[in-house]
């Protein structure tokens, strides 16, 4: 049994960024703090893996007029998280109501996280070398995706949200899904302090970049150990992807689909579900070869066009001689307009995105567009957001279970080890370093 340590690390913002100012490690601190004490009605969470994720960047600056508040100088950065509850005031233990090997009190790291053996989970493509994207080619402090034999699940996720009570913290936004929690009804919508966490229960929650973190019950939710393989699938970006996809594009069997952005999070489990969907051509737009080599050997695109390398509507009638039926944009900018001039009739767009703009700091991304194309052709172009769909949450974690079980879906993901690496790993996702979710085991 470890005992929770009187200290522990997270990650503040030191200084703002200028907008459009590429990352640099000094507007990070890395900060030794105490470990917070959960009051009534709170618990206290061991953090083990957080995700990072392009938005994050928008948050630092400090006059994004976005649906949650910027991060502040000097205090904690936030984002997705998943951990173990170590300290639970109101609850202490009374048994495992998950699953066995549960931690007996607070601070005993016996649980799940803690486990060992096992050679791989369904992540691992054997030998231990890692995931569907390799972690392991990356150089410095990466490991494959794969955890040796743990098997968790979650029948829901929590998401970015404020860390306190903000206007608009029941409103949140692109790539940070709901703020405030599901809508009740939705499995995994916090218990609302009919169920509250109790010591060893698996928690998805908001307050990322720390190692420990308290976290009011009612905004915890709880995981479930058997839909999903490992806790890091949790912090996919599967709902968002899913959502786009069918809801947005509504791609169909046959279609040609364009999908931007297409080694993020969002764009590699993207293309993957169109083809889940019956796409009969997934075109991809990255920014490397080496990437565009990626997305054909190892996501099942058909064809990629590459930023920097000649203007991407001349890219894109090479890739898609006969157009495009559906388009998932995650870019905007020329990307967007590139999309529109090839799309054929009665193509549909979904906007989920604006990578060109966001990538540098920006907030708001402005494109030019030709409305006569979209009345002559019927192109359908939709601004879509998770927070308006929250109940695909439980639809996707359901495919993505079926999905990674029969082979058919893949997690691209590289994970880096230790706090210390977070900064690292916002920087590299934005310089467009990695193919797939970005994750740091804390
Ligand atoms: N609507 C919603 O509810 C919702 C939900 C989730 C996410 N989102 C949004 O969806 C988008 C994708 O999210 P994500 O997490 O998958 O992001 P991401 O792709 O992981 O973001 C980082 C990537 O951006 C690309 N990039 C960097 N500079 C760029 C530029 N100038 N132009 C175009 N791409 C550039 C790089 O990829 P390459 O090197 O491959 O180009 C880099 O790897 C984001 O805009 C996010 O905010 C929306």
């Amino acid at each position: 049994m470890t005992a929770v340590p009187a200290t522990h690390r997270e990650v503040r913002l030191a200084v703002r960024p200028r907008p459009g100012e590429e990352l640099r490690a000094e507007h990070f601190e890395v900060a030794e703090a105490p470990v917070p004490v959960p009051g009534p009605g709170q618990v206290l969470v061991r953090n083990r893996v957080m995700s990072v994720t392009a938005v994050m960047r928008t948050l630092m600056n400090g006059d994004a007029d976005l649906f949650v508040p910027p991060f502040a100088e000097g205090e904690p950065l936030w984002g997705l998280a998943v951990g173990e509850v170590v300290a639970a005031p109101d609850r202490p233990r009374v048994g495992g109501r998950v699953g066995a090997g549960r931690p007996t009190g607070p601070g005993d790291t016996s649980g799940p996280f803690g486990g060992s053996g096992g050679t791989g989970g369904p992540f691992d493509t054997g030998g231990g070398s890692g995931g569907p994207v390799d972690a392991g080619r990356e150089a410095g402090g990466l490991r494959p995706g794969g955890r040796g034999g743990e098997s968790w699940g979650a029948q829901g996720r929590v998401t970015e949200g404020p860390p306190t009570g903000h206007p608009r913290s029941a409103d949140p936004g692109p790539g940070v899904g709901w703020a405030g929690g599901p809508p009740s009804g939705v499995p995994g919508a916090p218990d609302g302090g009919a169920d509250p966490p109790r010591p060893g229960d698996l928690i998805e929650h908001r307050f990322g970049w720390r190692e420990y973190a308290v976290v009011d019950s009612a905004e915890a939710h709880r995981l479930d150990p058997v839909a999903l393989p490992d806790p890091a699938a949790y912090l996919s970006q599967g709902p968002s992807a899913w959502m786009g996809v069918v809801r947005g594009a509504d791609v169909r069997p046959d279609d040609t689909v364009f999908v931007t952005g297409a080694a993020g999070g969002v764009g590699s489990l993207a293309g993957q579900i169109a083809r889940l969907r019956g796409a009969k051509r997934v075109i991809g737009s990255t920014g490397s070869p080496d990437k565009a080599d990626r997305l054909l050997a190892e996501l099942g695109y058909d064809a990629v066009v590459v930023r920097g390398a000649g203007p991407i509507e001349d890219q894109l009638r090479e890739a898609a001689p006969d157009g495009l039926d559906a388009v998932f944009d995650n870019v905007g900018g020329e990307q967007l307009r590139a999309a529109l001039a090839v799309a054929r009739r009665g193509a549909r767009f979904a906007v989920v995105g604006a990578l060109s703009a966001q990538a540098g700091g920006g907030t708001a991304a402005p494109v030019q567009i030709d409305t006569v194309a979209l009345t002559d052709r019927g192109i359908t172009l939709r601004g879509i957001a998770l927070y308006d769909h929250m109940d695909v949450i439980p639809e996707w974690t359901a495919v993505f279970a079926r999905g990674l079980r029969e082979g058919t879906l893949s997690f691209p993901h590289v994970r880096l080890q230790g706090i210390g690496q977070a900064p690292r790993a916002l920087r590299e996702l934005l310089a467009g370093r990695h193919v797939g979710t970005v994750l740091v085991d804390l």
